[in-house]
């Protein structure tokens, strides 16, 4: 039997804008997705998920997993017309939109394929595999979610817009910065919402651009912030990225309410993470006490799923 992880992912500057070539940042979270692949007699692929999720999650991404997993294969160059693999997932990574769930299902699926068929794939090569099954999920991803699926720790990510390979780096901090990472319990399709972002920017460029700007101008800040582990500038910018993202119209009121919540509780700054408009927030603590107030608070608010982790080493 084949056995492959992918981590899981939580993007703390840029989403969205990082689809039109802006650099982003994500830190990928310990929590992962592990798939097992074994052959079975029938031909093509069977699946049991027995991944953790928030209500719905899955039964809202059934089509979606079907086309990654057909894509990933297709990528592995795995012919199934003459055999048959079953799939299964698990794992402690909870499936709820914003910890990269889809893009973990196909990282990990591409390195069980490469473990069972030894395919000898290096973590280039599962991340381009993994890229071509997240077109399920995204559309068009950036490639952020699968890059920081496969590699893990503190990732700035930039989009090659011809088409060629992304440029990015792993960075390291000084030290462990504290994050808490809530649900919301909606999930949202990433192909509708970076959809609806592409219509508005298509229609008023001018709205996009002063937005991108000031996005540019903010995420190049927070990088240097980070590398200082100024967290108190850190969290300010998380601050104003989340203003960025209302204007862009894929925050949610739900989300806003979990950001307040975060700041009343002594957050240095919150944001919503990953596609919006449900999904996750996620909040910067300046010391694992305040982490712990801003998670039971956030819990008492309503979340079915708070996670406190780290970053940064
Ligand atoms: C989704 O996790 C992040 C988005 O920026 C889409 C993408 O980067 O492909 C919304």
């Amino acid at each position: 039997m084949g056995e492959g992880i992918g981590f899981g992912k939580s993007i703390l500057f840029g989403e969205h804008f990082v689809v039109y070539g802006l650099p982003a940042l994500a830190a990928g979270i310990s929590s992962k997705t592990v798939a097992y692949v074994s052959r079975s007699k029938s031909r093509g692929w069977t699946v049991d998920d027995r991944r953790l999720e928030v209500p719905g999650y899955k039964a809202k991404k059934k089509d979606e997993q079907v086309v990654s997993i057909n894509n990933v294969l297709d990528a592995a160059g795995i012919d199934l017309s003459d055999m048959g693999i079953h799939i299964e997932y698990e794992g402690d990574l909870v499936c709820a939109s914003g910890y990269g769930a889809s893009a973990a299902i196909c990282v990990s699926l591409a390195r069980a394929l490469d473990d069972e068929f030894r395919l000898g794939f290096d973590d280039d090569k599962i991340n381009a595999i993994a890229y071509e099954g997240e077109k399920g999920s995204h559309g068009t991803p950036s490639g952020i979610d699968n890059t920081a699926s496969t590699f893990g720790g503190l990732v700035w990510f930039v989009r090659d817009l011809t088409g060629g390979p992304p440029k990015f780096e792993t960075l390291k901090l000084k030290d462990a910065a504290n994050l808490t990472i809530a649900a919301t319990g909606l999930t949202a399709s990433t192909t509708e919402v970076v959809g609806d972002v592409r219509a508005k920017k298509e229609s008023d460029s001018k709205w996009f651009d002063r937005l991108a700007n000031k996005y540019h101008e903010l995420v190049t800040d927070a990088r240097e912030s980070l590398l200082k582990f100024d967290l108190v500038r850190v969290g300010e910018f998380m601050n104003q990225n989340h203003s960025l993202l209302q204007e862009l119209t894929v925050s949610c009121s739900e989300l806003d309410e979990m950001v307040d919540i975060a700041l009343e509780n002594g957050a240095l700054g919150a944001k919503m993470t990953g596609t919006g408009r449900g999904g996750n927030m996620m909040a910067l603590s300046p010391d694992v006490d305040t982490q712990k107030q801003i998670a039971d608070a956030l819990e008492k608010g309503g979340s079915p799923f708070v996670y406190n982790t780290t970053f940064g080493l």
